[in-house]
């Protein structure tokens, strides 16, 4: 049994994914965090994430692995464990970058069905219920407002002293929603089949219950 989390960038989606994960005994993977190991590789080799080209061109050089230790997933970039790595906004904007681009994407679609041809998995994405996984029996499209998101984002931000701007949190959310929603290969977008869940007003939990409950209706 597989399931598709989707949603756009904030909406909550790794925290409820491993949660729903630990609970039904599945295995979580976090398929943002593929992308952003290829962007870590374009940063460091100084590849422009403008240029199609240059990008599919250097993807030969580039291997992408998941392992899982002690149930949490690890990504590792040519053998390197760069899990650690790959949370910063700066990876996080070439993942969104590069992830337009058709060759970037089809390096990593076998790796994705792979993983949840071997195992049971709670996966999350933008593109998992369209595309990667469409006969996923569970499908959820997880969202929340803008406001809501940002609102998150900050809390999460000043939590950590980190110095930012609220205005400019929810610009950044909103330049990234457009990007994954407005590009021609797998854009993020509401499987016909997915349960929508908008969670502006839920906490984790309720979320959780919301999905959990969804998936023992199946
Ligand atoms: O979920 P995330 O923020 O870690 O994802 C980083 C970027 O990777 C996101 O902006 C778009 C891209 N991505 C994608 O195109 N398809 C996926 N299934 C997952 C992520």
């Amino acid at each position: 049994m597989n399931i598709a989390i989707d949603g756009p960038a904030g909406a909550g989606k790794s925290t409820i994914a491993k949660r729903v994960s630990k609970k039904l005994g599945y295995v979580y993977v976090d398929t943002g965090a593929m992308y952003r190991t290829m962007a870590l590789y374009f940063l460091r080799n100084q590849i422009d994430g403008s240029d199609e080209k240059a990008v599919s061109d250097s993807l030969d050089a580039v291997s992408v692995e998941i392992r899982y230790v002690d149930g949490e997933q690890k990504v590792l970039l040519n053998g390197e464990d760069v899990t650690s790595l790959i949370r910063t906004e700066e990876v996080g904007n070439m993942a969104s970058a590069t992830s337009k681009y058709p060759a970037v994407r089809a390096k990593l679609l076998e790796l994705q069905r792979d993983l949840a041809r071997k195992m049971d998995v709670v996966m999350d994405g933008r593109d998992i219920g369209t595309t990667i996984l469409p006969d996923a029996e569970v499908k959820i499209y997880l969202t929340a407002s803008v406001e809501a998101r940002g609102k998150r984002r900050f809390e999460e931000l000043q939590a950590k002293g980190v110095a930012c701007d609220f205005e400019q949190i929810k610009k950044d959310i909103e330049d990234r929603d457009y990007r994954d929603m407005h590009r021609e290969v797998s854009p993020l977008k509401q499987a016909e089949d997915a349960y929508y869940l908008d969670s502006s007003d839920m906490n984790i939990e309720e979320v959780t219950e919301a999905i959990i409950n969804r998936i023992n209706e199946r």
